[in-house]
C-alpha cells in the first residue's frame, strides 16, 4: 500500500465516521419529532435503537481510520435538512425519506458491493457489522412513509427528490474524488466511477420503484440522475 493509498483510505474511513455520527444525531432528533405527532408509531423506538447502532458504526469506522493513520475527529453539528417551505410533519417526512429510503438504501448497496470483493479482514468485520443494521434502517424509512401515506397525500415529495439527492449523496459521489484505484477496494474504498454506477442502479431499481408505490412520481429524480450520471 502506498502512502497516498493509505491517506485516501484513512480519509474515507474518517469521513464515514462523521456520517455515522450525523446519522445518530439525526435519528435521535427524528424519534422525538415523530413521537410528538404520531404517539402510536413504532418508529421513535426503532429510531432510538438505530441511533445506538450508528454510534457503534462510528466507533468501528473510527477504529479503521486509526489503523490507516488518521484520528477521526470533528463532530459535525447536524441540522434539519428539509427546505423551509415544508411545515413540521412534511419536513420530518422529507428528512426520513432522505435519510432512510435514500441514504440507507444506497449504503446497503455500497456495503454489499464491497463485501463481494476481497477485502482486508479488519475491514470485512466492520462492513458486515454495519450492513446488518443498515438494512433495518432503510426499512424504517419505508415504514414511516407508509404510515404517513395512509393519512395524507405524499405525492408532493416528488418535486423534492432531486433536492434530497443533492443534499444526501452529491457530496460523496461528486467530490474532487480520488482517481479510480482498484487496489483501494480491499481497504473498503470504492472507485468513484463504480460508486456512481451502484448509486444510479439502486436509485432506479430500488428507491424510485419504492417511492412510486406511494404515488411519488419518479420523473424529477430520473431527470436529476441523467443530468449527472452517464
Ligand atoms: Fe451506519
Ligand atoms: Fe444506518
Amino acid at each position: 500500500m502506498t502512502e497516498t493509498q493509505r491517506r485516501i483510505a484513512a480519509e474515507a474511513w474518517a469521513f464515514r465516521t462523521r456520517v455515522e455520527h450525523e446519522a445518530a444525531d439525526r435519528f435521535t432528533r427524528l424519534a422525538t419529532a415523530i413521537s410528538r405527532f404520531d404517539a402510536a408509531s413504532p418508529l421513535p423506538a426503532m429510531m432510538q435503537r438505530a441511533a445506538e447502532d450508528e454510534q457503534r458504526h462510528a466507533a468501528l469506522c473510527a477504529g479503521l481510520a486509526a489503523i490507516y493513520g488518521t484520528a477521526a475527529t470533528g463532530l459535525a453539528k447536524v441540522v434539519p435538512i428539509a427546505p423551509r417551505s415544508l411545515e413540521g410533519r412534511a419536513a420530518v417526512l422529507y428528512e426520513v425519506v432522505a435519510a432512510c429510503c435514500i441514504t440507507e438504501t444506497e449504503s446497503v448497496a455500497t456495503l454489499t458491493t464491497l463485501l463481494a470483493e476481497e477485502v482486508e479482514p479488519a475491514v470485512e468485520k466492520v462492513l458486515r457489522a454495519i450492513a446488518r443494521d443498515e438494512v433495518a434502517h432503510g426499512r424504517m424509512g419505508w415504514a414511516h412513509l407508509a404510515r404517513e401515506a395512509a393519512r395524507y397525500d405524499v405525492s408532493f415529495l416528488s418535486s423534492w427528490i432531486p433536492a434530497m439527492l443533492s443534499g444526501t449523496v452529491e457530496e460523496t459521489l461528486f467530490p474532487e474524488a480520488p482517481p479510480d484505484d482498484r487496489d483501494l477496494l480491499r481497504h473498503g474504498v470504492l472507485p468513484p466511477s463504480r460508486k456512481r454506477a451502484i448509486f444510479a442502479r439502486t436509485l432506479e431499481e430500488v428507491v424510485m420503484p419504492g417511492l412510486e408505490t406511494f404515488g411519488i412520481d419518479g420523473a424529477p429524480a430520473r431527470a436529476w440522475l441523467s443530468a449527472r450520471i452517464r
